[in-house]
């Protein structure tokens, strides 16, 4: 079935726009090893400015190890990784939050003892002068987390763990966020919650969104384009609409 497709096609024109604009993100012929295991196979795809590129795959096809790779915690044995036109693929993953990228690891680390206020601060740390403005700026976006600013992280839900992550790396201020699974074991309309949030931030502030999910169908129905993964191959890359409206692929590759 999926052999009429263009592999790892990077050429995805979304909203009519057919311009040819570098992408921000363009990850080249990516190789990624474990020893012996090839988590990535040669994996080629491309992340738009102002707009949500979901990577969709089973559990072990390879997102968390792209995702990795991409933000320099994983070395590839081969391929590139370009961020607004700069090779990053040996940058360190120290110098990732000064160039712009921000990676919200899966599992929502937070730090338990700490408030949701100090968790914040600790997404800050590699700034300089935080202005309380940004702060406020996450507590608006995040009314649930801004009620619990005092109270240890250790309190909150699944889902206000997973506002704070992604409010500690807004505060990095990055051109372009990568998530990895933000709605594994979250109620669907939390899920839904945050994934609108995310709609208005790439909207209205040009944010570009790397998504991992194994949850293709909540993630197709944010995203402006969609790359499925299967064993570390890139499957086929098209608009998240077509992707959505293909049946067999869904059957296949998307559990859904
Ligand atoms: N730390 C690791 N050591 C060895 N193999 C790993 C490690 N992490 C992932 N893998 C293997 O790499 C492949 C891709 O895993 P991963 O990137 O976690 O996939 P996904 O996030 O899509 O579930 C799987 O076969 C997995 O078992
Ligand atoms: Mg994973």
């Amino acid at each position: 079935m999926p052999d009429t497709r263009a592999h790892g096609s990077t050429a995805v024109a979304t909203g009519g726009d057919t311009a040819t604009a570098p992408a921000l993100l363009q990850i080249e012929d990516l190789t990624s090893s474990y020893g012996a295991v090839r988590a990535l196979d040669g994996v080629s795809l491309t992340a738009d400015a102002g707009r949500i590129t979901a990577v969709l795959g089973a559990n072990g096809a390879g997102k968390t190890t792209l995702l990795r790779t991409v933000s320099g915690l994983v070395r590839s044995s081969s391929g590139r990784v370009v961020l607004d036109g700069e090779d990053i693929t040996s940058a360190s993953v120290e110098s990732m939050v000064g160039r712009g990228m921000a990676h919200v690891p899966e599992g929502r680390g937070v730090i338990a003892e700490l408030t949701v206020h100090e968790n914040l601060r600790v997404g800050a740390l590699f700034r300089g002068k935080v202005e309380k403005s940004e702060y406020d700026r996450i507590y608006d976006l995040f009314p649930r987390i801004a009620e619990r600013r005092d109270q240890p992280a250790h309190v909150l839900s699944g889902g206000e763990r997973q506002m704070l992550v992604i409010g500690r790396a807004l505060l990095a201020q990055p051109r372009i966020l990568l998530l990895d699974e933000p709605s594994l074991g979250l109620a669907p309309r939390i899920v839904a919650q945050i994934f609108g949030l995310l709609r208005r931030l790439v909207d209205s502030e040009g944010l570009s969104v790397l998504l991992v999910e194994q949850n293709a169908r909540s993630a197709l129905s944010v995203a402006d384009v969609g790359v499925v993964l299967n064993l570390g191959r890139v499957v086929v890359t098209d608009s998240a609409r077509t992707l959505m409206a293909d049946e067999d692929l869904r059957h296949a590759y998307l559990g859904f």
